[in-house]
């Protein structure tokens, strides 16, 4: 689509399959350390110039009941999903302030729907909810949108180690399936269709809001 693209994780090897390549850009780091996360955007703006559509995808899980989440579990969650984007998002909207943008937290469908031990990843996930309703707020004079998408039961390696795991009960894609009037999981191009509108010019007037692509998991 002609956009210079910037990307940063941990391990090279996720990212350089699908992005590495002259126009773009592959930074390895980790979200949750501030300096680092700085120095990124340092190098996407010397690079590039500014950006124009910021999008968090980074994020990790935990399972264990609530009362035994352990502190070090709840600070890897929160940090990654919530505060992760928090670092980001202080130095990438006074960029964005100049001539407009467009911000896209990926949250869950458990900011709306909960389930047995996960907590605290649908702690983090809410709280995007509420991140990108203020930042909405306080930008929309400048041109800059920010929404939240909320992927369901997708065939992406969050979900895929879970049901792949020892642990996971016989049959526990057919049983996650009862959950999903549309009878399928949610494939990769599915939340990334949804991403590319909502970073659009297709969605000028959307704005401080949330959007589902979960195949009508939380329609039940
Ligand atoms: N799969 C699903 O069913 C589903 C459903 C709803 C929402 N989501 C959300 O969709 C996003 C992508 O999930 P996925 O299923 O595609 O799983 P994934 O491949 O594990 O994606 C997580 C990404 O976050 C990066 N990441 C994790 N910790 C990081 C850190 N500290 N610093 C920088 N990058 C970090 C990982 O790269 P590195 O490990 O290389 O750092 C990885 O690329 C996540 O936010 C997830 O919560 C997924």
């Amino acid at each position: 689509m002609g956009f210079n693209v910037a990307g940063m994780s941990r391990r090279r090897t996720v990212f350089k399959k699908t992005y590495d390549g002259q126009k773009n850009l592959f930074l390895q780091g980790d979200i949750t350390k501030k300096q680092m996360v700085q120095a990124s955007i340092r190098k996407i703006v010397r690079r590039f110039g500014t950006i124009d559509i910021f999008i968090h995808a980074a994020g990790n899980t935990h399972r264990a009941p609530f009362h035994k989440v352990t502190c070090s579990a709840w600070n890897r969650v929160i940090d990654t999903n919530l505060k992760g984007a928090y670092y980001c998002l202080r130095d990438i909207i006074p960029l964005m302030r100049g001539k407009g943008g467009s911000i896209l937290l990926i949250g869950s469908v458990g900011a709306f729907a909960s389930w047995e031990d996960e907590a605290v990843y649908q702690i983090a996930k809410t709280g995007l909810l509420a991140m990108a309703r203020a930042v909405a707020l306080e930008n929309a004079k400048y041109n800059i949108r920010a929404n939240v998408l909320c992927p369901g039961l997708i065939d992406a390696p969050m979900l895929t180690s879970l049901i792949n795991s020892k642990d996971a009960p016989k049959d526990f894609r057919r049983e996650l399936l009862r959950d999903v009037p549309l009878n399928r999981l949610g494939e990769t191009n599915d939340v990334v269709n949804a991403a590319v509108f909502m970073t659009s010019q297709w969605a000028s007037y959307i704005t401080g809001t949330a959007l589902l692509v979960d195949g009508g998991y939380c329609a039940r």
